[in-house]
């Protein structure tokens, strides 16, 4: 399945922030502590973003691991190494890696390979998986993040609501993550863990709600492209979304948005 899908460091930087601002649990307090991490562990991070993951590992550990984190976007990888640099982290390299080709790396090198929050976009789930299997070692795990089908109701439950409920374009993370994906690891790897993650983010009014919607919808992701029929359109559904969002706010006093992720941990 081709997946017309891209990532910017500005939309995913105003996602990340609204979570740190307004989440009530740390995703990555959460990530560690079901890892387990031992130092001296090998890391291979696919679809790494700009570091966020790398980052929570490489302090958890004190920075005594190997760790190789991978995307395809130039532009995110340009700011992993940034990020990277900034806080002197030896150890760490950063690599073109696209999750749709064979990745450039031998058999059997890693003990943990994550990828969190991307797998669903990849073309061939199975392609994806088994090359992931590949790079571990034998007893090495993985650890995937994704949308679960509860997640982000009252997200979309607004955006319904201020279109009249115009289709909404099958999302890959929350129509693929607890499905085909999950299925696919169970199928490979000798055991899969399925853990859960929920965190109300809570707004006391709809501006930062519109601000994560915005980078969700943004045209240059491209995810919910067909959903508009053009920059004038985008700007007159937001506008719709705006005024629906602050109805609800008006009534409830605020707006509760769950995030609902699951967190499988498998072993090869
Ligand atoms: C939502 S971001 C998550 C980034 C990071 N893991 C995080 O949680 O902050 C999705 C990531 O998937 C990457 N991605 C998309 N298609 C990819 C591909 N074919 N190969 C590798 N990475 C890809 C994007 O560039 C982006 O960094």
């Amino acid at each position: 399945m081709k997946i017309n899908f891209q990532e910017t460091t500005k939309d995913l930087q105003v996602r990340i922030d609204i979570h740190n601002q307004f989440g009530g649990k740390n995703i990555d307090a959460w990530m560690l502590d079901l890892l387990k991490l031992e130092k001296g562990t090998k890391i291979l991070d696919v679809a790494c973003g700009a570091g966020k993951q790398i980052i929570s590992f490489y302090e958890a550990l004190d920075g005594e691991c190997k760790i190789t984190g991978g995307d395809v976007s130039q532009e995110l990888l340009d700011q992993a190494r940034v990020e990277t640099a900034k806080r002197n982290m030896k150890s760490v390299e950063i690599i073109e890696l696209d999750f749709n080709k064979p990745f450039p790396i031998e058999d059997n090198q890693f003990d943990l390979v994550s990828c969190c929050f991307a797998i669903y976009y990849a073309q061939d789930i199975p392609f994806t998986i088994k090359e992931i299997h590949r790079v571990l070692k034998p007893g090495g795990r993985l650890f995937t993040t994704g949308p679960m089908p509860e997640n982000k109701k009252l997200f979309y439950d607004v955006i319904r609501e201020a279109t009249n409920n115009k289709p909404i374009p099958p999302m890959p993370g929350s129509s693929r993550y607890n499905f085909e994906i999950r299925q696919t690891i169970e199928k490979l790897f000798t055991k899969n863990e399925v853990n859960v993650f929920v965190n109300p983010l809570t707004f006391s009014n709809a501006a930062p709600f519109l601000a994560y919607t915005r980078a969700s919808l943004s045209e240059d992701r491209k995810l919910w492209k067909e959903f508009f029929s053009g920059e004038d359109d985008f700007e007159t559904v937001m506008a719709k979304i705006g005024k629906a969002a602050e109805k609800r706010a008006q009534q409830d006093g605020q707006l509760v948005m769950e995030k609902v992720v699951g967190g499988f941990v498998a072993t090869k």
